[in-house]
């Protein structure tokens, strides 16, 4: 599994952006040739994709191009000159505005056409967001529908347009919505789908990007359901994602302990379930310690 805590956006129309984002953090940059880039400037962004991906230094990223979503006029030049002039350079394609299995399966297929014709070894990832209430209906069917996915990630904004949600600040709860968490059941229908289909999870982005403090808030609701990490938009998102999406050190210490304790139990002594201090622990909380290990490992705990 690739580190995702943090994942970058970086519009492919913006060079300096493009340089800038090879010095920092993040788990993973992506490339977009959707959204943040206007229809003008979509072949450039294009050029400059493929570009970065040659001459760039990505190396300890997960690398990955955004391109245009299936019902428009650029999705599938945005794959046949990406992965023909830098295939060999992208982890994954992220395909923005699924709505529908066969969303995927069209960007499979095409995919192995190009990784054929060019004879690619390495095989292109794919990561698919759910931005609508269609996505979101047909999610169990979208998580399973090709074992290229790598990650199903939300997407808040056009989903909250999508649905109708009566506010305009992304992630936040809706004034009038009172005390519960408006997102609870999008988020958790997402991380259901994605964990049955053993794929990882990823929550979308914040768009105040001065309020680091928001941030903070929003991804650590995310992070308390398992997700594996957000988007970032801006070098001031990069930290406070990795560490909302890494464990704390003392609950990294205490899953190593339990690892070693419940080790010692069952082989040498042959018990299945043993005390940790006040705790008793067998082998669910050495599954639950094994999550938390392998995510403070990652993060070089
Ligand atoms: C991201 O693409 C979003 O719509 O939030
Ligand atoms: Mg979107």
């Amino acid at each position: 599994m690739r580190a995702r805590r943090s994942c970058l956006a970086v519009p492919g129309s913006n060079p300096r952006f493009i340089e800038k984002a090879q010095g920092l953090a993040a788990d993973e940059v992506f490339l977009d040739l959707e959204d943040a880039v206007a229809p003008a400037a979509k072949e450039q962004a294009r050029e400059n994709a493929v570009a970065a991906l040659r001459d760039g230094d990505w190396s300890g990223k997960t690398i990955v191009v955004r391109i245009n979503d299936v019902t428009t006029q650029w999705a599938y030049r945005d794959v046949v000159d990406i992965v023909e002039g830098a295939g060999d350079r992208l982890d994954c394609l992220l395909l923005p505005k699924v709505e529908d299995a066969s969303h995927v399966v069209w960007l499979d297929m095409l995919l192995t056409q190009i990784e054929k014709a060019l004879g690619l070894t390495r095989r292109i990832g794919i990561e698919a967001q759910i931005e609508s209430a269609r996505g979101l209906v047909n999610v169990d069917a979208i998580a399973a529908s090709s074992d290229r996915l790598e990650t199903l990630v939300f997407g808040p904004a056009d989903f909250m347009a999508s649905i109708g949600m009566k506010t305009l600040v992304v992630g936040e709860q809706p004034p009038g919505y009172g005390e519960g968490d408006a997102y609870h059941y999008i988020l958790m229908r997402i991380l259901m789908a994605a964990r049955a289909n053993d794929l990882q999870a990823i929550d979308g982005p914040y768009l105040q990007i001065k309020d680091v403090d928001g941030f903070r808030r929003v991804a650590r609701r995310a992070a308390a359901l398992g997700f594996d990490g957000k988007w970032v938009l801006h070098p001031s998102q990069v930290e406070a994602g990795n560490e909302v999406f890494s464990p704390s050190q003392e609950d990294y210490e205490h899953a190593e302990l339990i690892l070693d304790a419940y080790e010692y139990y069952t082989t040498v002594e042959r018990r299945g379930a043993a005390m940790l201090g006040n705790e008793m622990i067998d082998e669910a909380s050495r599954k639950m310690a094994l999550v938390v290990a392998a995510k403070g490992r990652a993060a070089g705990l």
